[in-house]
């Protein structure tokens, strides 16, 4: 017997194929002269014409739609119309959309022209780093969180970055964040849940080049590599059936 998830699905099917394009809409805007308040009002306009809300505005009193993190920024950068992109930059776009009841999370890292090399594997190693934690869901029968956080945070570690620590993936559905948290390392502090059928996930490993540590910037929200180095960001929301995992965000 299996609880009966097809109304969350639809939702989150509907609401994923918007998010979808508003943050692919923003990233092809990412270009040298543009500010982060210009992309975040490419991307909001994108879900609203939609129908659907922006999930991130007022959540917990943030201020804008979408959160847009360059360069040491890990997460959580708040976009200004007096921030404006450059070449070599290294920007990550984090968005969330509200449709029919339920949301769905999804950010990429993309670089600005040239930029080091170091940062493009950076770039290259978190995307793949969500990809290794996709393939654990893929196959999720008799298998828990920590698979998926373990898998992640081997990868990681074995190109000489960090997983962030102080952050975690979620659970998704009703709400932005739910149970459970998905961690991109293990811990024995961590409790040991089963994958389900029906379970909406949000996978997220942010990564720092040097060290995991962080700490937040005065405007209570950017979230910044402690050691000045870059990071990067990258995040699907999925859902656990029968036939494996559906990625709900592209
Ligand atoms: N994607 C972010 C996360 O899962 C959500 C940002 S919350 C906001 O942590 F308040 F910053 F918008
Ligand atoms: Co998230």
């Amino acid at each position: 017997m299996s609880i009966d998830y097809s109304e969350k699905l639809a939702a989150m099917r509907e609401g994923g194929l918007i998010l979808n394009e508003a943050i692919r809409k923003a990233a092809d805007s990412i270009l040298p002269g543009i500010s982060t308040e210009e992309l975040n009002a490419i991307a909001e306009d994108c879900i609203r014409q939609a129908g659907a809300l922006p999930a991130f505005l007022g959540y917990k009193g943030y201020p804008k739609s979408a959160c847009i993190s360059i360069n040491d920024e890990v997460v959580h950068g708040i976009p200004s119309d007096k921030r404006l992109i450059k070449n070599g930059d290294v920007v990550g776009i984090d968005l969330g959309v509200k449709y029919k009841g339920f949301y769905t999370d999804k950010a990429v890292t993309a670089g600005v022209g040239k930029i080091p090399d170091n940062a493009l594997k950076l770039i290259d190693v978190t995307r793949r780093a969500l990809e290794i934690g996709l393939e654990v869901c893929r196959n999720w029968q008799g298998r828990k969180i920590s698979d998926i956080s373990r898998a992640i945070q081997e990868y990681v570690e074995e190109n000489k970055f960090s997983i962030v620590r102080d952050l975690s993936g979620h659970g998704i559905g009703k709400e932005l964040h739910e149970d459970p948290r998905v961690p991109n390392f293990t811990s024995k502090k961590f409790p040991e849940v089963d994958l389900y059928e029906g379970v909406t996930l949000a996978i997220e490993p942010m990564v720092i080049a040097g060290d995991w540590k962080v700490k937040t910037l005065s405007d209570g929200w950017t979230i910044v590599s402690a050691d000045g180095s870059p990071a990067a960001h990258f995040e699907d929301t999925i859902i656990l059936t029968d036939k494996g995992c559906e990625i709900l965000t592209r």
